[in-house]
């Protein structure tokens, strides 16, 4: 497989979240000295660059977009490294640049992946042209659930439309829950066998007790619906009282999610940690009974969860999880089996469903092991790379 793929990306460590985990593990799949990663700039941006083994260009503009400017500094690097082809690992809005790089350049094979947040392009007149173009530009248009793809299609021309693969999310082999690097760490995940996972140093590191541990984990931004979780807690807690609520991550809706559990009745037993490195994170994952994020889409479906890679890390960690019924979420479980879907407006079935599982630990064994099954044999990096290097010509 030869070769050099130019990966262009506004999400990348250390920068956290989903599409910044899913440029990385792709990235790490690669010979090392056969892709070079375009990325942002700005204050610490490149933290942890130099210890990756494969080159990062950080171009010095905090978000990069399609200007002629930053068209034109792709079209020298994949000039200067020889590029065959382009991953833009997030589709919107830099995708929109592929025909002129096509043009300008050697490149013959470019692939864009779309996530959650082209649901909301393919819905405003102005996005769905910018898709249209996109899709008309690219080999692949890659999606992550079928979701996503009933929702992007109708913006796209037929032609673009029949060249749309999936390439989802997926977790390690090793089954460890894992997200990314903390500010300036490299990335280790796989370092991070299922063996070093620990749930009883993640009770002594977080104060958690003995008792069972309801774990969340995201960005927090609203849609992630940890607030529906504090809300309830206290009804959990009457019949659980040794129970605790551990909301991992960082985001805008912190500081809000901080008060609600201040203000909650059951506060001391509700632990917001903030962002943690990656070791603390599988050990957390290791310490749950249960894993709950009720997302709900926002803005009458223009924010929607594309999939949830948080609900494969806890599954692939043997934890059942509970999950709200919001875009893709859904497709990241076996409802019934490895989890519960619920509905992210009702407070009473997302109690419900947490209950169920902490009522009845032989059931949600039985779940996590059927998760962790599912996960780690139909959701894997491994194979999801084995797509997109096919799409690049690098297969
Ligand atoms: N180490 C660490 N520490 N990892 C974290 C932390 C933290 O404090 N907070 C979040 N993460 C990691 C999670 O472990 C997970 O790997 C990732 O950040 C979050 O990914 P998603 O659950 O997928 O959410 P997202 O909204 O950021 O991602 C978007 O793109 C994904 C990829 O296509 C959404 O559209 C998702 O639905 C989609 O799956």
């Amino acid at each position: 497989m030869g070769g050099h793929t130019l990966i262009v990306t506004n999400d990348f460590p250390p920068k956290t979240g989903g599409i910044d985990l899913f440029a990385l593990e792709m990235t790490r799949r690669f010979p090392p000295d056969s892709v070079t990663v375009v990325a942002f700039g700005g204050p610490d941006a490149d933290a942890g660059d130099a210890e990756m083994p494969w080159e990062v260009v950080r171009l010095p503009v905090r978000t990069l977009l399609p200007t002629p400017r930053t068209i034109s500094a792709v079209c020298e690097l994949a000039r200067e490294r020889g590029a065959d082809s382009v991953w833009f690992a997030s589709s919107t809005p830099l995708g929109f640049m592929a025909r002129k790089v096509r043009h300008r350049t050697g490149v013959r094979r470019i692939v864009a992946t779309s996530h959650g947040h082209e649901v909301w392009w393919a819905r405003i007149p102005g996005g769905r042209q910018v898709l249209r173009r996109i899709g008309d530009s690219v080999d692949a248009l890659t999606f992550i659930s079928k979701y996503t793809r009933a929702r992007i299609a109708p913006a796209l021309s037929p032609a673009a439309r029949r060249r749309m693969v999936e390439v989802s999310p997926g977790v390690n082999p090793w089954g460890s829950g894992v997200g990314l690097p903390a500010e300036g760490e490299v990335p280790r995940g796989e370092e991070l066998g299922e063996a070093s996972a620990d749930g009883g140093r993640a009770r002594a590191r977080h104060g958690l007790g003995e008792g069972p541990v309801v774990l969340s984990v995201s960005r927090l931004v609203p849609r992630k619906g940890q607030d529906r979780l504090i809300e309830l807690w206290p009804s959990v807690v009457a019949v659980h009282p040794e129970a605790r609520l551990v909301i991992v991550g960082t985001g805008s809706y912190e500081e809000t999610l901080l008060e609600m559990a201040e203000a909650s009745a059951a506060s001391s037993s509700i632990v917001l940690t903030g962002r943690l490195p990656d070791a603390d994170l599988a050990d957390l994952y290791a310490a749950a009974a249960v894993f709950a994020m009720p997302c709900r889409s926002r803005l009458g479906g223009l924010e929607v969860e594309g999939l949830g890679i948080v609900f494969l890390e806890a599954q692939a960690a043997g934890v059942p999880v509970v999950v709200g019924r919001s875009g893709g979420a859904p497709e990241a479980v076996i409802d019934g089996e490895t989890g519960l879907v619920v509905d992210p407006g009702d407070l009473g079935a997302i109690r419900g469903a947490v209950l169920e599982l902490l009522g009845d630990p032989e059931r949600a064994a039985r779940m996590g092991a059927a998760g962790r099954a599912w996960v780690t044999s139909s959701w894997t990096w491994d194979a999801r790379y084995e797509v997109l290097a096919g799409l690049l010509g690098r297969g």
